[in-house]
Order: structure tokens, then sequence, then C-alpha cells
């Protein structure tokens, strides 16, 4: 399930509601420095581009592709495992909720530092799942899905980046899997649920048992129980990573 082709069946509703959240775009942006020209790798419909830079988009999916605005950036199809692009071209190079769905996500960024004389990637530290209420209690085979993929130790290393935490806003407007850590309604919800990957990867009777369960446990009181903590927070700390090399 590792493969470029996954966003031509699961992508067709990725813009219902996922896009740029503010505040992770501006530590995005402010990760790139001055960079004038960046590639966006990974780009899907475009969110987090900057609009006053250079921005040349590369996207496997052709279904992604289509649902980009007519005034965003120019894309190509194309995959990180190979960028058809000279050595260093441009200022910097940026991959965003994509390099967990790379084949192999350590020559894919290799390929990004060849091209790119800075790198930004935002990920999630995968050591780190069972942090987040979902997992740890609604898909508990999940981190078995994702055993044999590269820690973020590794990817860190393979372009030399250091390592930011990124917290998710409570009302995160880009609607990934951990978005709605304080909202957990919004799972229940089935175009929710179609932009976010993870559902497709664990299979439809997993998604089906934890949508059950969330569903009882929040009519019965016992998810408010479990997770009393989170709900005076603003931001919380669930394992998003910006690597900057
Ligand atoms: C969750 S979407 C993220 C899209 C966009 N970066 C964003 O932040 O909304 C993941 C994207 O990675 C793309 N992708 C999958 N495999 C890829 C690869 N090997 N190289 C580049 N992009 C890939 C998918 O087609 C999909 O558009």
């Amino acid at each position: 399930m590792f493969s470029a082709q996954l966003y031509d069946t699961i992508g067709a509703t990725y813009t219902v509601t996922r896009r740029t959240e503010p505040r992770i775009a501006a530590r995005i942006w402010a990760a790139l420095g001055d960079a004038r020209t960046v590639l966006n790798v990974g780009a899907g419909s475009g969110s987090y581009e900057p609009p006053d830079r250079h921005v040349l988009a590369v996207e496997p999916s052709a279904l992604m592709r289509s649902q980009r605005q007519p005034d965003a950036a120019p894309c190509v199809a194309g995959s990180a495992r190979n960028l058809p692009f000279d050595d260093q071209s441009f200022d910097a190079a940026m991959a965003l909720s994509t390099v967990h769905h790379w084949q192999d996500p350590i020559a894919g960024l290799r390929e990004m530092r060849r091209v790119a004389r800075r790198v930004v990637v935002f990920t999630f530290d995968a050591g780190d799942l069972g942090r987040f209420w979902l997992t740890r209690d609604y898909l508990p085979d999940l981190p078995d899905l994702l055993v044999g993929r590269p820690s973020l130790t590794e990817l860190a290393r393979a372009i030399g980046a250091r390592v930011e935490p990124v917290p998710i806003p409570w009302d995160c407007a880009d609607g990934f899997f951990e978005a709605y850590w304080r909202r957990p309604e919004a799972y229940l919800d089935e175009s929710v649920r179609r932009g976010i990957s993870v559902w497709a990867r664990v299979g439809p009777d997993a998604e089906q048992r934890a949508v059950q369960r969330l569903r009882d446990d929040l009519a019965s009181g016992r998810w408010a129980s479990r997770n009393r903590d989170l709900l005076d927070l603003d931001a919380a700390e669930l394992g998003l990573r910006l690597l900057i090399a």
C-alpha cells in the first residue's frame, strides 16, 4: 500500500477537508527562510504552497493534480524517487504530509537534498503514534503497519536535519489524522475519514470497529472521562514534526 498510486484511489474528496492550516503554514514558511524558488514534492492539491515565492509542484497522482486550483503553482507528474531536476536547482524543497507514502523515503529525501539547498519536511514520529487516543484506544494495530519503515531519526539523519515539534491547534483547519484530537465526533463523519489515508490503510473492518466503539464511548461518556485532560488544551503535541536541513 506504500505507492504513488494510492491517491488515485482515495484522493477524490481530498479538498473537502484538507487545506492549509495557517499556524502550521507559518512554521513551514519560516523554515523555508529566504528561499525564492521552492519545489513542493508530493504536492497534492497545493496546500501550504507559499504565495510569495516561485513554486513548482511535483505530484504523481493525476486525481490529486486535478484538484489544484487554476491559479495554483505549476505542477508536473513525478515522484520523489526521481526528481527530474539538476543538482541544487531550487533554493528549497518541501515535502508535507507525504513522506510516509513513499516506497523509499530515504531515497526520496536524498533526492530533495540533491536538487535543493534547503529541505523542509512536515511529518510525524511513527514511534509516538500511541500518544494519540485514536490510535491508543481505537486503532491499536496501526503501529504494526509501520514496522520496517524508517524512524524519524533515520529520516532526519538522511538529510542532516534538525527536528522541531509542531503542536496541533485544537481547531486545526487541515483535516489530517490527528487534526480533530479535541473534536472526537468529527471521526464519526465519513467525509472527514475519507480525507485521511490511515483509514484506507487499516481497511474497512478495522475502520467500522473503531468508529462504532468511538460512537459508543462518546455516548456513554467513556471518551470524555478518559480524555478529560485534553479538553482545556488549545494545542496538543502528538508527534508531528518539522525536519529542517
Ligand atoms: C496526504 S497527501 C499530502 C498532499 C500535500 N502535500 C498536502 O499537504 O496536502 C500525500 C501526497 O503524496 C503523494 N505521493 C505518494 N507517493 C509519492 C511519491 N513517491 N513521491 C511524491 N509524492 C507522492 C500522493 O499522491 C499525495 O498527493
